[in-house]
């Protein structure tokens, strides 16, 4: 029975929902899930934003789920115990391993990447060439196959792993005659097959966009799951009523499990901007 003072606290709960100051705890291997921080700041600019990124244990791609599952179970307590509303998986590796032991383990939202590319691309072509490229992990994890069987029943799914993709994009090499060359040999079994769409399953080929195009054609749609998760957080957000409100920017906070310089330089360019502060936590 809600009396007068519970229908006040209603009342007030309702306020302090309408206007939710927590930030959004955002984790990656490293710099990769800064394309993701992107997303956040043009689809949901008002939100305050803690990033993590694994430095010190990058990359992820290559190793077991055992180890990636730890390691993100660390950083996602780290970030509950910031006071996070929601925790972002934006690394792809991460969220093919880990994300089901992460929602089970906490009481927030949990969302990954996997899901919302994998949905993208079925709703597009609910019967079409489906293909997907990602870190090693990500591939043979097999999870993107999975979640475009469950949405895609229809679907024919081809999936690459293209690693060495990871360390010319860190590099700074977005397009040029070396990444091209690396690029072309992976995207092989891709071309006489002709994908209706590609799901760009790994942090860090967003910024290869231009080039998958160039390769494979202007007419396949490329799906960048990350943003596609942002669109959702934005969805559980309104429904929850947990958005901040006004119309101030966001602040985000960096941290990182080693390297705080070389974060700084790697992740501005990922973010077309300086960063200013970066945050050192070792596990
Ligand atoms: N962030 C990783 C991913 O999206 C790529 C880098 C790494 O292997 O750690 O899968």
């Amino acid at each position: 029975m809600v009396g007068t003072g519970g229908a006040k606290l209603l009342r007030i709960q309702k306020m302090n929902r309408s206007s939710d100051r927590r930030p959004i705890g955002v984790f990656d291997s490293g710099v990769g899930g800064l394309t993701v921080v992107r997303a956040l700041w043009r689809i949901l600019p008002g939100q305050d934003i803690i990033y993590f990124g694994d430095m010190a244990r990058l990359p992820y791609g290559s190793k077991s789920g055992e180890a990636v599952t730890r390691f993100s179970l660390e950083i996602a307590n780290f970030l509950r115990r910031r006071g996070v509303k929601m925790i972002l998986v934006a690394c792809n590796t991460a969220s093919a391993y880990a994300l089901g032991t992460l929602q089970r383990r906490f009481r927030l939202p949990v969302l990954g990447v996997i899901g919302p590319g994998a949905k993208a691309a079925a709703q597009a072509y609910p019967r079409g060439r489906i293909g997907v490229v990602g870190t090693s992990g990500t591939v043979h994890s097999r999870s993107f196959q999975k979640a475009l069987r469950r949405y895609a029943s229809g679907s024919k799914v081809r999936a690459v792993a293209c690693p060495l993709l990871v360390p010319l994009v860190e590099e700074g090499w977005w397009r040029g005659p070396v990444t091209e060359t690396v690029a072309r040999g992976y995207l092989q079994p891709f071309r006489g097959w002709r994908p209706d769409a590609l799901i760009l399953g790994c942090t860090h080929y967003p910024l290869l966009r231009g080039l998958f195009g160039k390769i494979l054609g202007r007419r396949v749609f490329l799906i960048d799951p990350g943003e596609r998760m942002v669109q959702r957080a934005r969805e559980i957000l309104k429904g929850a009523g947990w958005k901040r409100a006004g119309r101030r920017r966001g602040r985000t906070q960096f941290y990182v499990s080693d390297n705080p310089e070389q974060f700084r330089r790697l992740g501005g360019r990922f973010l077309g901007k300086k960063i200013g502060k970066v945050y050192l936590k070792r596990f």
